[in-house]
């Protein structure tokens, strides 16, 4: 008897384990920031939103950005936080009601650092987390004329005292994470927030053990990385974001070469990442001359490591580009995703804006069912 083709032969169907963890496919949420959590508490919607996609059928669930425990982590009060006893209550039902709904689910950790006044006014005495002071050189960004001029005043370089504090912060949430049940935690060391502003020569000019060339800039997400393993310990995986943009600037790169990315990924590793989870705008788009590999291709053939894809799957627009217009065009890639995949270049996809248009997009790929349509002014607006 001979099978007919479907979906569920794919490469996208196929099981992966990372410590711990089984995955049951290769399909991941992508973080997304909502704001729908006041006081940055979690609630019964939050968690109901996180269990659809789980019952959907997606592999594993990354969630929305969450604050950690420190003054200037987090400048938006619906953005859900990693501390605080009604916090960690309702990040408990989330991870309950994903688990009942048969999924996974790690948070994404997250520091603003420079970019702290760009989601809402802050209190202007406290003092942002900038490595150097500086907000970093402005090129091609989304935000307004007039936050990037109050940005670009210099503020204190972080202390000895900063750098230490924040490394235990970003442990804390971690073990808080665990405690709480989650299957892993998430790291935001991308797109020009605390960790990539170590990493990023603009906003790190510091001539100190955490400043200097790329590995040396690698030092300050390296601690972050260890302290978070001792916290958690042997058993649960760390997933860590990384991007070559930064909000500030769109085309600027964390790396030039495929050398200076294996120095900064290659630390990472050996500090105790698990997942590279590569962001970019189209998870096909090359990042060196000379080779078709996307950035994740490029991180699993310089460390090994499992990685992970993100960008415009099904979409013909980029995040950046869809935040002008109503509805995104639709785009069938599908097939050349999974030819990537089949061809072991990454190991998981992350799909976003598809997954505010259909909580189910797993069980819809899993049915070569029809593509979603994405519309921001529909699908961002409310937590469906
Ligand atoms: C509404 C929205 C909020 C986002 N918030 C975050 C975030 O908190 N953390 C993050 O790393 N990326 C964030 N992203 C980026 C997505 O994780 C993803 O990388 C991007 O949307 C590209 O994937 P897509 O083309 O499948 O949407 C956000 C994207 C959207 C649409």
């Amino acid at each position: 008897m001979t099978l007919s083709h479907t979906m569920s032969d794919s490469p996208l169907f196929r099981p992966l384990a990372v410590r711990s963890l089984t995955l049951p496919n290769r399909i991941v949420m992508s973080p997304m920031t909502r704001s729908h959590s006041p006081g940055g508490v979690p609630g019964a919607d939050v968690a109901a939103y996180y269990r659809r996609r789980a019952e959907g059928g997606t592999g594993l669930v990354v969630t929305e950005g969450v604050a950690i425990d420190h003054p200037v982590a987090v400048d938006n009060p619906n953005v859900p936080r990693m501390h605080g006893d009604d916090a960690l209550a309702g990040w408990r039902r989330v991870v309950d009601e994903v688990h009942a709904g048969g999924g996974r689910i790690v948070p994404q950790l997250w520091h603003v650092g420079p970019l702290w006044g760009a989601m809402s006014r802050v209190d202007p005495m406290l003092v942002p987390m900038r490595p150097s002071g500086l907000w970093g050189e402005p090129g091609v960004t989304s935000y307004p004329d007039r936050y990037v001029e109050r940005a670009l005043v210099p503020t204190e370089a972080m202390t000895e005292q900063d750098i230490a504090d924040v490394v235990d912060a970003f442990a804390r949430g971690a073990r808080l994470a665990a405690d709480a049940g989650c299957d892993g935690v998430a790291l935001h060391g991308g797109h020009g927030y605390l960790l990539d502003a170590f990493l990023w020569e603009s906003t790190n000019r510091r001539d100190d053990d955490w400043g200097g060339d790329l590995e040396r800039r690698t030092r300050f997400p390296v601690a972050v990385v260890r302290a978070v393993r001792d916290a958690i310990g042997p058993d649960l995986p760390i997933v860590f974001r990384f991007s070559q943009h930064k909000q500030q600037d769109y085309q600027a790169r964390l790396a030039d070469t495929p050398d200076d990315l294996g120095t900064v990924l290659g630390a990472l590793v050996d500090a105790g990442v698990d997942v590279l989870d590569a962001s970019s705008r189209r998870f096909d788009l090359p990042v060196f001359d000379g080779s078709p590999l996307g950035l994740a291709g490029w991180a699993k053939k310089l460390t090994g490591a499992v990685t992970c894809a993100v960008g415009s799957v099904g979409i013909g627009k980029s995040l950046r580009e869809s935040r002008a217009t109503g509805a995104a065009p639709t785009l069938d890639n599908i097939g050349e995703l999974e030819s990537r995949l089949a061809a072991d270049e990454f190991d998981l996809i992350a799909i976003g804006r598809l997954h505010l248009a259909d909580p189910a997009i797993a069980s819809t790929l899993r049915a070569g069912a029809p593509l979603p349509v994405f519309d921001r002014a529909v699908h961002e607006a409310t937590l469906t």
